[in-house]
């Protein structure tokens, strides 16, 4: 069996930490699993490195955490190499592609044109049952920027204006699979340069039947921690605030978040094809900072089974008792 060294991600965050040394030799060991979970469970994300870029380890390493849970929308492209797993989703973008799942979507941030730039979000938000953590890893990744972002829950309820947090604490929000950045309202940080991947319209036809689902903005993690956990990307509103005064605070909310994320509530990731890197969703918050339009983009996702409870959808309603005319 070999030891395995853990490190602080950087010494001025208060989450995350580095891991080196797993490997097929010792994968299997229970001392090591149960001290990986111990240490995710505190830290919120992990960045294993040096691991073997490989769908049967981003898999065995997954499954340390708990069981596999299949993407809740069935026009989500998933990994053909992911041989025997459920849920493993393929995120890629071709530079000048036009008919590919994720072309397009071009957005402008500081005076910059980016591709597969992704607002503040977890996963799942749409669903009433959320996901307990993803696991990422990035095959092809753009020599500069196309960083994915990472916002401790935890330290964005301690750094956020009080003022704010005061008003969205015990509010609920509403959440749809909507992932069109042309109609994003809460927290926008970005120009519109063209129209929608072709994910993001084949996603509203498949979840017209979905109802809206209601999430806490802030929660309390079993250990007592308060937990800011918000996503501007395919938010809705708060629920019983759906006006003019609503909307407004939720757009200082999302506003509030966007600047944190440049602090020290947040971590960048820029990545090696070497990295794996499992984060708590119902804790961090993420991001994806974009990159250059010709700059080719591969992320591959699995995702853990397992949801904070505390999540509905509206009226009690169920997949399939709506039917949602989306503009
Ligand atoms: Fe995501």
């Amino acid at each position: 069996m070999t030891d395995i060294t853990v490190r602080d991600l950087r010494d001025d965050l208060t989450f995350g930490s580095t891991v080196s040394g797993i490997g097929w030799n010792n994968i299997e060991d229970e001392a090591i699993r149960q001290q990986l979970r111990d240490l995710f469970k505190e830290r919120g994300l992990l960045v294993f490195k040096d691991m073997e870029p490989s769908a049967k380890m981003q898999v065995a390493v997954s499954r340390i955490f708990g069981p596999l849970k299949d993407h809740p929308t069935k026009a989500t492209p998933r990994d053909e190499n992911g041989e025997d797993v459920v849920g493993v989703i393929d995120m890629h973008y071709v530079p000048n592609s036009t008919d590919d799942a994720y072309a397009g979507g071009l957005v402008e941030v500081d005076g910059m044109a980016l591709a597969r730039f992704s607002p503040w979000h977890y996963d799942h938000c749409y669903n009433d049952e959320l996901n307990y953590a993803g696991v990422l890893r990035s095959p092809v990744s753009a020599p500069e920027r196309g960083r994915t972002g990472f916002m401790d829950g935890v330290e964005a309820y301690r750094q956020f204006s009080p003022e704010l947090r005061d008003k969205i604490e015990g509010k609920n929000i509403i959440h749809t699979l909507d992932t069109r950045l042309t109609k994003m309202r809460f927290g926008v940080n970005f120009k519109l340069l063209g129209g929608d991947p072709p994910i993001t319209k084949d996603l509203l036809k498949e979840v017209a039947i979905f109802p809206r689902a209601m999430h806490p903005a802030v929660w309390t993690r079993p250990n007592g921690q308060k937990t800011l956990h918000i996503s501007p990307w395919m938010a809705v509103g708060i629920e019983h605030m759906e006006d003019a005064e609503g909307d407004a605070l939720f757009d200082a909310v999302c506003h509030e978040i966007n600047r944190l994320g440049k602090g020290t509530s947040a971590y960048w990731h820029d990545w090696s094809p070497t990295d794996l890197l499992i984060w708590d969703n119902t804790r961090m918050m993420h991001a994806v900072e974009g990159c250059d339009p010709k700059y080719e983009r591969h992320t591959i996702r699995s995702t853990i089974k397992g949801d904070y409870g505390l999540g509905y959808f509206e009226d009690g309603k169920k997949i399939g008792e709506v039917f949602r005319e989306v503009a």
